[in-house]
């Protein structure tokens, strides 16, 4: 049986195992998936040792996707992106680092929510890994235009520049929060980290065009801060990131196995959880 894992520091609470165990039973695969905790300074003797056991492949979750950036002999357009790795796969010729982030959260809005990239106004909020994890992938989708706001307008000029030649018939551009007035986008992606302090981005109104999703990466069991702003300042719809956590397990379930296992048959029975916990 191949065995794969998920690791990261704090681990115990990865819906992971669950998730991955799921699309192995979808589609036949003999595989097991665990959680290992790593120490905060032992990632790389933990990937190593996991390895050495005959382990094919990991997760890679907070806080060590830069250390598996590092560690990754050879990496996906995408995982150079992003500078940061989510998925390594064993082989015999190394370690390959992916980053399956973009795409899940493509696939979270494009399939589970049915709602179009394509020629769309794009506003992505935060300057971050988590930002600089979707951008390639978002461009990808050809948007007419994509907006990075964020607090540090420094910070989210500089993603701007380092995706400039990505970028292709999309306009994309950098700001601050402020500058945001007067504008109307048909997608707002909130990637800061705002929602862990019972925050909301500080957003001018009237953001939210006619038919407008809101889309928060966080996820709980009810609307996140940025959700429920987000309604009041009218967008026609909001989703949170449960179904992005999903899809990336998906993306790297498909590098690992050559199968699409089927990711919205798993989101609505972790829906159903949640809302039962
Ligand atoms: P991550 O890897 O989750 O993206 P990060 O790299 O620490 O984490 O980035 C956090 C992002 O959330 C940043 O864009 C940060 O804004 P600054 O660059 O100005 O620090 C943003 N952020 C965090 N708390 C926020 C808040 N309360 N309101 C608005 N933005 C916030």
């Amino acid at each position: 049986m191949d065995r794969y894992a998920v690791t990261g520091h704090p681990i115990a609470h990865s819906k992971s195992p669950q998730i991955h165990t799921t699309f192995a039973r979808q589609t036949a695969q003999d595989m097991s998936y665990e959680a290992i905790l790593a120490p905060l300074d032992g990632f790389v003797a933990t990937v190593q040792a996991f390895r050495a056991e005959g382990g094919r492949g990991m997760n890679v979750t907070v806080p060590f996707k830069l250390e598996a950036f590092a560690l990754a002999d050879r990496h996906t357009p995408r995982a150079k992106a992003a500078g940061a790795v989510n998925t390594l796969a064993f082989d015999a010729a190394g370690i390959l680092g992916d980053n399956t982030d973009g795409a899940g959260l493509v696939r979270d809005l494009t399939v589970n929510l049915g709602c179009t990239l394509a020629g769309r106004r794009v506003l992505l909020l935060g300057a971050g890994g988590a930002t600089r994890g979707v951008l390639l992938p978002l461009l990808t989708e050809h948007p007419a235009l994509l907006t990075i706001a964020n607090r540090t307008v420094s910070k989210a000029e500089e993603l701007a520049t380092l995706f400039a030649a990505d970028a292709g018939d999309t306009r994309l551009s950098a700001c601050g929060f402020e500058s945001l007035a007067g504008q109307q986008f048909d997608v707002v992606i909130n990637a800061t980290a705002s929602s862990l302090a019972d925050e909301v981005p500080p957003l001018p109104p009237g953001l939210y065009a006619d038919g407008a999703l809101a889309y928060d990466m966080m996820y709980g069991r009810a609307d996140t801060p940025f959700m429920a702003a987000a309604r009041a300042d009218g967008a026609a719809r909001v989703a949170d990131g449960l179904g992005m956590l999903v899809e990336q397990a998906a993306e790297s379930f498909a590098l690992w196995r050559g199968v699409q296992p089927d990711g919205a048959a798993v989101l609505a029975d972790l829906r159903r959880q949640l809302g039962a916990t």
